[in-house]
């Protein structure tokens, strides 16, 4: 069998260093031009499954196909591969050109040619004034954008990046986010990300791959994963969640009626698997809860009481205890100064039965 069509595909990678399981059962295929992104807290593996794509750690199983070509045991130099790491590992004692240059005098590049190719990338990252300096002379974005130009000056088939913006201040990282998105886009590169900042991963992302425990948790598009996500993990770490008990009370093709433990009935999409008395949790996303008034219905409604308002500037999040005591939070637009709402009060939130999302694991 071959992956001629992938730029890249890992099946069933496993590591463990002793009795800790570091990646186990990974297993994903990259298309060419495609931005991936391995998302997940600390300790999930992702660096791990990074370094044995790079070639720099063996796995104790699976495989590594990268352009077609099996390459799980390819030494490191051999594959077709660019690498940026969180602390950039510039050369301190090299000018910007000769950092840049190196990768290429390493393959015998000449000269003149040499020239042109790092003038190429200093343009590409818009810092070609910089040519002359030491990386010390930089700031801490512009030295990433050098990172970023030497791997890019000998057109690796793939770009991997752990954490590139993990050392930069928040106006920067976000800056630069669009920088490298901008940069993907305009050259087409194959990009294999690693953040555990899953904002980021939804701003830079075609895919996310969510890691949990050395396991892919859930891959797929930003908006697959926001929308549905399909465990309790996967619908916290991505953006903010309600999650309320559940019990199903039945199933009727595409729609499942589930009961809180407040004895509330709430209809939701049919989740695959779902069977009538299985314990349940359903999730709403903060944005899509309403305060309804008096005289408003929606497709589920729960009564409960209301903890607090907090305007946060553009948006103001009302938090209140529903269904067995539960703490939901509901976010809406300010619109102007909020008045007639009470802490204690009691409240009915309302949410569209689509909006609902069930989950079994
Ligand atoms: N060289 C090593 N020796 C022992 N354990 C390791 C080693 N490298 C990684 N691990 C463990 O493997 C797991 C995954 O690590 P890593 O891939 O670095 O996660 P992440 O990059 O998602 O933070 C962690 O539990 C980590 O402690
Ligand atoms: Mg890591």
């Amino acid at each position: 069998m071959t992956n001629a069509k992938h730029k890249l595909t890992v099946r069933d990678l496993r590591k463990t260093y002793g009795p800790v399981v570091a990646l186990t059962e990974a297993a994903f295929d990259l298309e060419e031009g495609e931005f991936l992104t391995l998302l997940g807290p600390s300790g999930s593996g992702k660096t791990t499954m990074l370094m044995i794509i790079a070639g720099l750690i063996q796995p104790d199983r699976g495989e590594v196909w990268i352009d077609g070509k099996l390459a799980t045991f390819a030494p490191s130099y051999k594959r077709d591969i660019g690498m940026v790491f969180q602390n950039y590992a510039l050369f301190p004692h090299m000018t910007v050109y000769e950092n840049i240059a190196f990768p290429l005098r390493m393959r015998n590049m000449a000269t003149d040619k040499i020239r042109q190719e790092v003038g190429r990338v200093l343009d590409i990252v818009r810092l070609p004034q910089v040519a002359d300096r030491l990386p010390r002379a930089l700031s801490g974005g512009q030295q990433q954008r050098i990172a970023l130009a030497r791997c890019m000056v000998y057109r690796p088939s793939i770009i991997l990046m752990d954490e590139p913006l993990g050392a930069l201040d928040k106006k920067l990282r976000d800056q630069m986010q669009l920088e490298i998105k901008q940069l993907h886009t305009e050259l087409g590169i194959t990009a294999l990300y690693v953040t555990h900042d899953q904002e980021e991963a939804m701003i830079m992302s075609d895919r996310i791959c969510l890691m949990n425990e050395a396991r892919i948790e859930q891959l797929g598009t930003p908006a697959d994963l926001y929308f549905k996500p399909r465990t309790v993990f996967a619908a916290g770490f991505l953006g903010e969640s309600n999650l309320l008990e559940a019990t199903v009370e039945a199933v009727v093709g595409d729609r499942t009626t589930v009961k809180t433990p407040d004895g509330a009935l709430v209809r939701a999409p049919t989740a695959d698997g779902i069977a009538v008395g299985q314990a349940v949790k359903l999730m709403v996303r903060p944005e899509r809860l309403a305060l309804l008034g008096p005289a408003d219905s929606a497709d589920n409604v729960v009564e409960g009481t209301l903890d607090q308002v907090i305007m946060v500037g553009g948006v103001t999040k009302y938090y209140a205890r529903v269904a067995g005591d539960r703490a939901v939070s509901a976010t809406r637009l300010t619109l102007g100064p909020i008045s007639g709402l009470e802490r204690g009060q009691r409240v009915r939130l309302g949410w569209s039965a689509d909006s609902t999302v069930l989950l079994t694991a």
